[in-house]
């Protein structure tokens, strides 16, 4: 029975934004597989929803959990669980709400996985990843290993993991609640939503400074629509780069270089930059 799953993959494949080259992608089945895969350099990836990986790809191995960390059918009912860190998070936010459990609707419409999500410790301003994760598995230095959440020092868009740490589960607490209010706290976070493009992208691509937002300063800027080969800032909302058809890392990575140069005070990258 193996372990782990090896091929070549070309990592636009991947990742939501679709750029991004050549890296050999090791698919772990199991903890035996994760010692293996991780017996050399790697990185580990998620649902690629926030990663702008360079055109040449990366030479590290790229590992991924597999549907075996993907515990979106054992959510049935206590408001207390360990899930595996494939579990989709748009399916958890979902099922949550059918159950009546509350927390993750803040969560609503980022395409993570768990893994990712609590790496990131992704969020909107209705709630984050933090609110409800209360201790977490990792596999680091060979073995798993159980940390509380507060270990890991979660803030916006920002968690503390361990150098070659993988997130394996995460134990996540909910509150009982009505699925029509859950439903409700939802169509708030949906609306909120609706100015974001839906052509593909890697969400937002800057952090917001303090007290303001990226996408209002791009905008105001008069950026929307700023364009390098098929990358483009989106003409719906400023902070979100999207992906005509055929960008590249070198076409994003230009776009994102002039924005900057726009601005009077340069903006963070949101992003995980691979291979640069
Ligand atoms: P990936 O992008 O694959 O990886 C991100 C980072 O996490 C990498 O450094 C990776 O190495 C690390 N990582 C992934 N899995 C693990 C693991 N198991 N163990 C250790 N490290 C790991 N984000 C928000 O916070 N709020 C939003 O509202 C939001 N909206 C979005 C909307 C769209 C349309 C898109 C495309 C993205 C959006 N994002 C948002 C960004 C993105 O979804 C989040 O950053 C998310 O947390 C990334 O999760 P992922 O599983 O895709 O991780
Ligand atoms: N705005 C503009 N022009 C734009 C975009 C926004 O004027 O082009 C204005 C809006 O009108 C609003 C303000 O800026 O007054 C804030 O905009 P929005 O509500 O869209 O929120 P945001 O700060 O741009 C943040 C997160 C999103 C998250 C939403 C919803 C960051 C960097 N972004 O966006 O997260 O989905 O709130 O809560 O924190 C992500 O991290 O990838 C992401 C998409």
């Amino acid at each position: 029975m193996p372990h782990v799953d090896v091929r070549q993959v070309q990592l636009r494949d991947l990742t939501t934004l679709k750029v991004g080259g050549a890296a050999e992608l090791w698919d772990v089945l199991d903890e035996a597989g994760l010692r293996e895969a991780t017996a050399a350099p790697f990185r580990v990836i998620g649902a690629g929803s926030n990663l702008l990986v360079a055109d040449a790809g990366v030479p590290e191995r790229v590992v991924r959990l597999s549907r075996a960390f993907n515990d979106i059918g054992a959510m049935r009912g206590p408001h207390d669980l360990w899930l595996g860190a494939a579990t989709p998070l748009p399916g958890l936010v979902r099922r949550a709400q059918r159950l009546g459990l509350s927390g993750l609707e803040g969560l609503l419409g980022v395409p993570a996985v768990l893994g990712g999500a609590v790496a990131m410790n992704a969020g909107t301003r209705f709630g984050e990843m933090s609110d409800t994760l209360q201790e977490v598995e990792l596999f680091v230095n060979g073995g798993l290993e159980r940390v509380e959440a507060a270990a890991l020092r979660p803030g916006y868009r920002h968690a503390e993991l361990p150098d070659g740490a993988v997130v394996v589960r995460a134990r996540l607490r909910l509150s009982p609640s009505d699925p029509l209010r859950v439903q409700a706290r939802m169509d708030e976070v949906d609306a909120a939503r609706a100015g974001q493009p839906k052509i593909k992208s890697a969400g937002c691509a800057f952090k917001n400074p303090p007290g303001s937002s990226a996408g209002q300063i791009i905008d105001a800027a008069g950026l929307k629509g700023l364009r390098v080969g098929d990358a483009m800032v989106s003409l719906e909302h400023g902070n979100f780069i999207v992906n005509l058809g055929n960008a590249t890392a070198r076409d994003v990575c230009a776009l994102l270089t002039r924005i900057n140069e726009r601005l009077p005070v340069p903006l963070e990258l949101e992003w995980r930059r691979w291979g640069f």
